[in-house]
């Protein structure tokens, strides 16, 4: 009995460790894991103008819940994670989709040409850093959306206030 509970503890502490190693991990690439609110979908949803079969790409996937609704309307989605713990819980909750894909993956290294609408909900350093990267790598019509933070120099096309007194970003390549 003892030997029993000794191994679930020690099973409990490494799940701890991995996640709090992952979570480490997020936060020295440039931004927390903290979800999207839930009700920002639809807001997201309308303002991509998505068309079925587009590719969706979340950069910094987290969870994967955008991803799965942008999915659940008809895109073909990829979430881009770098922390394990999120990249393995998200495809844990898809595996039996086959319209959504998580790769684990650093943003900064992931090929962006082929996306057809971006999400972000990154820090503004991160965004800092994918313009000029948006700017090399998008195909013309690309939109991208970020949430709460802005990038540097471009304008956004469009900017909504949510509900929850925060904004979001429309950006048209
Ligand atoms: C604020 S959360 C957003 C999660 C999800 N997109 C959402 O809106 O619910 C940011 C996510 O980006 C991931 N992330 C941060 N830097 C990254 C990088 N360089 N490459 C890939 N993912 C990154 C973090 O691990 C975290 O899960």
């Amino acid at each position: 009995m003892e030997i029993f509970v000794s191994i679930l503890l020690l099973i409990f502490a490494a799940l701890l460790l991995f996640f709090a190693v992952s979570n480490l991990i997020s936060i020295l690439s440039g931004a927390p894991a903290v979800s999207s609110n839930r009700t920002l979908s639809k807001e997201i949803l309308k303002l991509s103008e998505l068309k079925k079969g587009e590719k969706f790409y979340e950069l910094g996937s987290g969870f994967g819940f955008i991803s799965r609704y942008m999915a659940d309307h008809g895109a073909r989605a990829t979430g881009i994670e770098i922390s394990p713990f999120y990249t393995w819980c998200s495809r844990v909750f898809f595996w039996q989709r086959d319209d959504i894909q998580i790769k684990q993956d650093n943003i900064y290294r992931s090929n962006l040409s082929q996306a057809d609408i971006i999400y972000c909900y990154l820090f503004p350093k991160v965004m800092s850093k994918l313009e000029s990267k948006f700017e090399q790598e998008l195909k013309p019509g690309t939109r991208v959306i970020s949430q709460s933070f802005k990038l540097p120099n471009k304008k956004p096309s469009r900017t909504i206030n949510t509900p929850l007194g925060s904004k979001i970003y429309l950006y048209k390549y």
